[in-house]
């Protein structure tokens, strides 16, 4: 000890002569501020500008099992494999990563991990889009988002990369089965509907692709030409419908430039009208490398630069330390994502399961299936079909069914029932030859095609393998021994590329063949064909419908398909969708089919990202607001099904259409009464239509102005609808005054069960003209666009 003794001392004297200088740095030296506990803006102030340039770019992602960034979209190894990408974390100061995944029907990851099949990750394959918007029923879609945000919240992720709302300008288009409608009312309520449900559950969304995404080909490059009208009344309605009504986390940027510039870095896009005049308060994010110039995109408001890469945020670093950008912009953006964060689970540390109630979701997904299909036809009550008849299958996607869509639209899921097993299920007999028939052909078939990569796949997508052709003597085999035929058409598509009008858009010729063997083999017993449409945008069908007796359109169901489909086809369940989109009875009758998709400059062809080849291209939209039915109804030129058509296994009859008021003050209302009148319980979508003076400026015959969906009603059952008309519905934008508009005059409201079938119409008159709201002159087309006017109208 005593040796000890000098020892001690002089430690004691150090601590003694120390204690005043730790005491006046404790005192001076102020702990970090905290994400969550201390304001935002004294976080990003204790920030370096290296930790700020890499929290406005995401941490990219890799090629599967390797540590190289690479182009595989949806490979973020780290938190949840397969999602699309992570944010930068700053744990010093509390920031955690977030992480972001595809897509928008049903969460997109890895399903399989590390070779480990003992625990599986898989999702609920929902409906597409496009049959979701056939409910016409927001609480359906609503309770799809509830699910569909608690696999999102149970999976890890923050923010889902959904759901996708762009408008159908053309039925090519490659990603429609994404997308809600030709209508943005429809879109913006649908989308309000599914983001508040995902929402509910505490984790993001990301509603794309703002704005004008409408076509595949060069989407890296289009320049979509296009007027302030147009915009403000198609493309950017249904945004504004879903910002002002779900306040969504997070908004995407699309990859096309709206005149002349690219979207993500157009300011007047991102920040004066998303944020200024509709108020969106979340952050915005690129889709994946899209724009050009990073330092453009901070300035305009596009808060995240997504999946990011390090050469990213060199480039912002650059622009800071050259004055080029202000380091102010990069704080505002900050501040933005950093709002979102706070919100997050991963903020929250929330202990997710990997464990969501699948089995829950999967009824969910399939009661949505059911309420979207649409009878298109059904001849002499093809449909229902009795119970425990003997049916003969035909077709390839009876037997190999399409859940949804292809790229970041895929859902990795455990699971499709395909229509013969739900055939099955429901109590049907099935013919075993036919099955046997289909099951080795598709067999054969796929070892020519062995799987591929998601990138492989997206640069080279497979082929869909030809429809089976059924030897005459097999067909007249089957229409003896079975009492009726089925025959399934499907189409697939995805992003990366539109569709084409051979052999997808338009029937093969061999198809074509097929059904009408059918047709004649099972009418010459005078047995019925029903035909299945397993799609996820319109096809032609004007030319062969006559073969079937009855058509059901089944879209993309999601993982449940078959089921759902046997449901419509027993008549357990009363089909009740009805069409969000026009199938015309030509492509050459679609009104932008002259200007899609464009054409290309292929002389200033440059090499872009990871080689692909860029082709600078431009569309213009010479249809300007005459989309779909808008153009159909105006310019009298008859589809083959039209906008809100629908059939159902029991009749509505529409009475008492009662206006609150004949001459509008601020708001009416409008009530009708819907009984049905058939022998089966059924729901039906009620649409109301306003048809509005066009003395100063040229308008559509009428527009969508409010839809509802009545509960079931049974047999003999009423329900009165009621419908309100606010100022903004008759309101137009008049580019002159750069001003929503109604006009003075007199307003007819049509309410009806199609576009074309109006039950009911009444007047209104408004004395006098309003000014509802006056916007930026902003987005102004460089060049004269030669627009449709329905003065044109030679048809
Ligand atoms: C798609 C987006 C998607 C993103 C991330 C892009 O290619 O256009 O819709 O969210 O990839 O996977």
């Amino acid at each position: 000890m005593k040796k000890n003794e000098p020892g001690l001392y002089v430690f004691c004297l150090f601590l003694i002569l120390s204690m005043p200088f730790s005491i006046v740095r404790a005192q001076t030296e102020k702990p970090l501020p905290q994400l969550g506990k201390s304001p935002i803006k004294d976080v990003i102030a204790a920030m370096t500008l290296e930790e700020k340039v890499k929290l406005v770019v995401g941490n990219g992602f890799r090629m599967p099992g390797t540590r190289q960034q690479g182009p595989t979209i949806g490979q973020t190894q780290d938190k949840v494999p397969g999602a699309a990408g992570t944010t930068f974390a700053i744990p010093r100061l509390g920031i955690p990563s977030i992480v972001v995944s595809d897509g928008p029907a049903g969460l997109r990851i890895e399903p399989i991990r590390n070779h480990d099949s003992s625990k599986t990750y898989y999702a609920t394959a929902f409906p597409v889009a496009t049959l979701l918007a056939s409910t016409w029923d927001t609480d359906v879609v609503k309770k799809v988002g509830v699910a569909f945000g608690s696999e999102v919240h149970e999976y890890g992720v923050d923010i889902l990369l959904a759901p996708a709302l762009n408008i159908h300008r053309n039925p090519l288009g490659g990603r429609n089965f994404e997308y809600y409608s030709e209508d943005p009312l429809i879109a913006g309520k649908m989308t309000c509907a599914i983001v508040n449900g995902i929402e509910s559950n505490g984790v993001g969304t990301s509603i794309k692709h703002f704005a004008a995404n409408n076509q595949e080909t060069d989407r890296n490059t289009i320049n979509t030409i296009v007027s302030e009208r147009a915009l403000r009344e198609i493309y950017l309605k249904g945004f504004e419908i879903a910002v002002k009504g779900s306040q969504p986390w997070t908004v995407m940027s699309s990859y096309n430039k709206i005149n002349g510039t690219y979207t993500s870095e157009e300011h007047d896009l991102i920040t004066t009208i998303l944020r200024d005049e509709w108020g969106f308060k979340g952050f915005v994010m690129t889709d994946w490398f899209g724009g050009r110039n990073p330092v453009e995109q901070m300035k305009s408001g596009n808060d995240l630069l997504m999946p990011g890469t390090p050469q990213l945020s060199q480039r912002l670093l650059d622009a800071v330390n050259h004055d080029s950008l202000d380091v102010k912009v990069l704080d505002e953006n900050i501040a933005h994502i950093l709002n979102v964060i706070l919100q997050s689970p991963s903020f929250k540390n929330y202990k997710y399961s990997d464990k969501p109630d699948l089995k829950k979701d999967a009824e969910i997904s399939r009661g949505a299936a059911e309420q979207g299909m649409v009878l298109l036809k059904n001849d002499n009550s093809a449909l229902p079909i009795k119970r425990a008849v003997k049916i003969a299958v035909f077709g390839n996607t009876s037997y190999d069914i399409i859940a949804g869509g292809t790229g970041s639209g895929d859902v990795n899921k455990a699971y499709t029932v395909s229509l013969i097993q739900g055939l099955t299920n429901a109590g049907f007999q099935v013919d075993g030859e036919l099955k046997n028939a289909y099951t080795q052909y598709l067999a054969a078939e796929k070892i020519k095609h062995p799987k591929k990569s998601f990138m492989q796949e997206f640069m080279n997508p497979t082929p869909p393998i030809a429809e089976m052709f059924p030897e005459k003597d097999l067909i007249t085999s089957e229409a003896s021994d079975a009492d009726l035929a089925v025959f399934t058409l499907g189409r697939n598509a995805g992003e990366g590329r539109d569709r084409k009008l051979e052999n997808d858009y338009y029937l093969s010729d061999s198809e074509k063949v097929v059904i009408k063997n059918i047709a004649n083999a099972f009418h010459a017993k005078n047995k019925k064909l029903i035909v299945v449409l397993n799609i996820g945008g319109v096809i032609e069908i004007a030319s062969w419908r006559d073969n079937a007796d009855a058509i059901l359109l089944a879209w993309q169901p999601g993982l449940e398909a078959g089921n759902a489909i046997a449901d419509i086809l027993s008549g357990k369940t009363d089909p009740s969708g009805k069409l969000a989109t026009t199938f015309p009875m030509d492509y050459k009758d679609v009104p932008s089919a002259k200007n899609f998709p464009g054409k290309e400059f292929p002389e200033q062809a440059t090499t872009g990202n990871f080689g692909f080849k860029q082709t600078p291209a431009e569309v213009t939209y010479e249809e300007g607001v005459y989309v779909g039915y808008r153009y159909y109804n105006t310019f009298n030129v008859k589809p083959a099904y039209e906008f809100g058509y629908g059939l159902s296994y029991t009749n509505f009859d529409y009475s008492d259409l009662k206006l609150s008021s004949n001459s509008f003050n601020k708001k009416l209302t409008a009530t009708i009464t819907i009984k049905n009148t058939g022998k089966v319980a059924g729901k039906e979508a009620v649409q109301l239509y306003i048809s509005a003076p066009a003395k100063t400026l040229d308008k559509p015959a009428e527009e969508l102005k409010g839809f509802a969906k009545t509960k079931l009603l049974q047999p003999g059952e009423s329900q009165a609808i009621s419908f309100s008309i606010n100022a903004d519905d008759l309101a137009s934008f008049d580019t002159n005054k750069e001003s929503w508009v109604a006009e003075a005059g007199s307003y007819k409201v049509k309410v009806g069960a199609s576009s074309e079938n109006i039950k009911q119409s009444a007047s209104f008159t408004l004395a006098n003209e309003l000014t509802i709201e006056k916007d930026h002159k902003v987005l102004v087309p460089q060049t004269p666009i030669n627009e449709m006017k329905s003065q044109q109208r030679a048809f």
